[in-house]
Order: C-alpha cells, then structure tokens, then sequence
C-alpha cells in the first residue's frame, strides 16, 4: 500500500529526530499528526519497538489525548465550548443538537466525514457564550437556528 509505506517512512523520519530524548512519546505523536493528518496504526508497532514500550501503552496514550486522531481528519473541526460560561448559557442544549444531527456522541466525527466534533473548556468569548470554534473560527452568541445554519454550510460546502 503506497499510503502505508509513506507513513513508515515518515514515522522512521521522526523517530530518528526523537531518539534518545527523554519524554518522546508525546512530541513524537503530535509530529507524526502534524506531518500525516492523524496518527496511523501502522505507527504503533513502530513507536512501541522504537521506544521499548508496548503496543497496548501506546495505543493507551493515544486514546487518552483527545487531540490525537486515529483516523483522516473530518473536512470540518467543530469544538463546542462547554466549560461553565457557556454551560450556563445554553451550550447543553446545543450539544444534544449536535448530537442528534450528527449522530455522534460529544467527541468523533460524523459518518459521511464532514464533520469532526470535540468539545473545549473555554475559546475566551465568555462574555458572548454560548460560543464554539468552526475550521478555527469563533462564533458566539450561538442559539439552535444559528448552529442549524453553520451546519448547513458545512454540508454544502462537502
Ligand atoms: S466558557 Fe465558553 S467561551 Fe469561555
């Protein structure tokens, strides 16, 4: 597979600039995210050989991160603020929307791959809550037409 192979020769790459440093594992994820777009399982026997590790700790870490995909991001990044500015305002309400739309729980990404959900704990627009970020774009002030509409252009847009 020639994805496969450009993979491995990317996560050897990047394996060989963090060799020998302490605490590698994490900055080693976010490269190898960084340069494919998500963390490939054909990284894992890899890092696990390359960092005297299992592949079960491996695979442990990165499901614990949230910011670390397994698969092809979603064409779109929706993060819905649901710390206690926006909790307070109506970001609840909003995620049920989401979830029923999307068919998601509060974290993956949408089956025809569109969309990508994630919660986040505050975007610094508290004053103007409920708030989520959209492809890195804030939007506040949110309310469920509001939200309907966003989604709406995120569809025409796939
Ligand atoms: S709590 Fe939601 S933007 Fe701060």
């Amino acid at each position: 597979m020639p994805d496969e192979s450009l993979h491995l020769s990317v996560v050897n790459s990047l394996l060989e600039r963090h060799a020998g440093s302490a605490g590698a594992l994490l900055p080693l994820l976010h490269d190898i995210q960084e340069r494919i777009g998500y963390i490939p399982d054909v990284a894992v026997p890899e890092i696990a050989h390359a960092l005297n590790q299992s592949q079960a700790e491996i695979r442990g870490v990165i499901s614990f991160y949230h910011d670390f995909r397994t698969a092809p991001p979603a064409r779109h990044i929706l993060r819905l603020c649901r710390a206690e500015s926006c909790q307070s305002r109506g970001a609840e309400q909003l995620a049920a929307q989401l979830r029923e739309r999307l068919q998601l729980d509060d974290h993956g990404s949408s089956a025809d791959g569109h969309i990508s959900l994630r919660p986040v704990y505050c975007l610094g627009a508290c004053a103007c809550s409920p708030a989520l970020e959209l492809d890195g774009r804030v939007h506040a002030r949110l309310s469920a037409e509001r939200l309907d509409a966003l989604l709406d252009a995120c569809r025409e847009d796939a």
